[in-house]
């Protein structure tokens, strides 16, 4: 499969790949439900001996987390850069140097950084796999895996009708989705803010995969039209000026008024989520976020034991 490669955009992922990467998270699920009841001391020592580095330049609760516990439910160890205020980093050390050290010290490496493109450059320093964990407005394609994950087994993965709704200028986590979503002849619907559309290029790639794309300002429009509901955070941190910011800010809001238009709609989030979702929807049968975050752990444990070459 793709043993020892970099993990750095979905564009490099074919479907044969990404299938394969859902099923053998199928099978370790168990393992990532260790603690649950009925699953109690299901343990597996898969990666024993391997040690992940987290390397984190960005916040982030579930990504680093769900990639520690991955990595520790199979056996493995993890060392952690979450706080450059605690390292070498803050000593003004550069990013390649980091890698060139820090590759030394590890198996594999997962990488957050606000710069876009940082994963790739990391890759050309490191001596080990890097897994972009997140790049600026870039990518973020171990999202996209446990997105995939989360639809697939709500039953939905071929001739998905889906909507990406909220920042998709910014948002990563969109971007990775929607190129991997069009290898499933997905169809597409965006909805944002006219100002923070899904950029034109991402569009037209889209396009010549032979994906239909759908563009609207107001959810109300699609909502009876699709299966899935992919909201995301306006991506506050990535604004050059916090006036426009304020403008779009609280644009959307999903709650339990808008879901009677489409009562079997599921709805999904990256997460963290500020004020796009209404607390009221977290109990309701079409919330999917929590389970979504926590198939992190499976689809982390799948990718890492693929890339360690041990699956
Ligand atoms: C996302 C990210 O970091 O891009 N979070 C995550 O990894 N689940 C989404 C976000 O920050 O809005």
């Amino acid at each position: 499969m793709f043993t020892k490669r970099h993990i750095i955009s979905t564009r490099e992922f074919s479907k044969e790949e990404i299938d394969y990467v859902l099923s053998r998270a199928e099978e370790l699920e168990v393992y990532a439900r260790a603690q649950m009841p009925g699953e109690r001391g299901k343990k597996s020592d898969l990666l024993e001996g391997k040690i992940l580095a987290n390397l984190f330049y960005e916040p982030s609760t579930r990504t680093r987390f769900s990639f520690e516990t991955a990595m520790k439910r199979l056996g493995g160890e993890v060392i952690n850069l979450s706080s450059t205020e605690a390292s070498s980093v803050a000593k003004g050390e550069n990013l390649a140097d980091t890698i060139r050290i820090v590759s030394g010290y590890c198996d594999v490496i997962a990488l957050r950084h606000p710069q876009e493109g940082a994963s790739r450059m990391a890759a050309s320093f490191s001596s080990v796999p890097i897994i972009n964990a997140g790049d600026g407005a870039g990518q973020h394609p171990t999202q996209t895996l446990l997105d995939l994950y989360t639809i697939k087994r709500e039953g939905l993965l071929n001739d998905l009708r889906i909507a990406l709704i909220g920042d998709l200028k910014y948002g990563r986590t969109v971007h990775s989705l929607a190129y991997a979503l069009s290898l499933y002849g997905a169809t597409l619907f965006f909805v944002s803010p006219e100002g923070l559309r899904m950029p034109e290029e991402i569009k037209m790639d889209l396009k010549e995969a032979g994906a239909e794309v759908f563009e609207s300002l107001d959810i109300k429009e699609v909502i009876k039209e699709v299966n899935v509901l992919y909201v995301t955070r306006i991506q506050k941190e990535r604004f050059p000026d916090p006036a426009e910011y304020n403008k779009v800010a609280g644009t959307y809001r999903i709650n339990t008024e808008l879901i009677k238009e489409n009562e079997d709609v599921i709805i999904m989030h990256p997460l963290p989520k500020v004020d796009e979702i209404d607390a009221e929807v977290d109990g309701t049968k079409n919330a999917k976020y929590f389970l979504q975050a926590f198939y992190g752990v499976p689809v982390r444990m799948a990718v890492l034991s693929i890339l360690l070459g041990i699956g």
